[in-house]
């Protein structure tokens, strides 16, 4: 192996893998007018897999989280805060309502939002969704990185995020796609949806 090779944990060189010829193009034609929609726990990257993902495939990104706070002119923290996780929850649901309207794009939800029923029929209606997992070390590694999450805010965030990955798991499988997010090159995971989104996309629509 080539000792200045980025190696994934398996020690395994990480570029060895090209993409499959053609799969962005076979992927953004058969996706029509669709989103792409990732969903998971806080921590699982959905953002930064998202925005790759979206260049690969030449699409606009969207956060929804950075269009709540947008259309909020305050912090996710901020309306927590001063108006409670309920107000959070009504926003946030009608924000993605909107940003699936509006065409082909790769949109990242906040680990919460596809809790809500009416939020998946909208995404089933308007896109494909990909569950980003990731186990538990790996999430809280990542979220301890920043304290912007109000969920995580309390004397246990290691107890919280077992309890959200027990109620929210067996929701997030009912996503069309899942992808490992592991800790490997994030380029790594946004080449796993991809020949995902492209093994579901060929199934349906050879
Ligand atoms: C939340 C996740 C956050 C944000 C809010 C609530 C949740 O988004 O929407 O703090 O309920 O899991 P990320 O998943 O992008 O951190």
């Amino acid at each position: 192996m080539n000792q200045h090779s980025p190696a994934d944990l398996k020690g395994r060189p990480t570029e060895a893998e090209p993409y499959p010829a053609g799969i962005e193009e076979g992927v953004r034609t058969r996706l029509r007018n669709r989103c792409i929609v990732l969903v998971g726990l806080m921590g699982a990257g959905k953002s930064t897999v998202g925005r790759r993902l979206a260049a690969r495939l030449g699409l606009p990104f969207k956060d929804a989280d950075q269009e709540i706070e947008t259309a909020a002119g305050m912090t996710i923290p901020d309306i927590f805060a001063e108006h409670g996780e309920d107000y959070f929850r009504d926003g946030e649901r009608r924000v993605i309502a909107r940003l699936l309207q509006q065409g082909p794009a790769v949109l990242a939800t906040g680990g919460g939002a596809y809790m809500n029923a009416e939020t998946r029929v909208r995404i089933a209606e308007a896109g494909i969704s990909i569950w980003l997992r990731a186990d538990f070390d790996v999430l809280m590694r990542r979220v301890r990185k920043r304290s912007n999450r109000p969920l995580l805010q309390n004397p246990d965030p290691e107890g919280t995020m077992r309890r959200l990955m027990d109620a929210r798991h067996p929701i997030y499988a009912l996503a069309d796609v899942v992808v490992d997010s592991r800790e490997i090159p994030h380029d790594r995971v946004v080449h796993d949806a991809l020949v995902a989104l492209d093994g579901w996309l060929a199934e349906r629509e050879p």
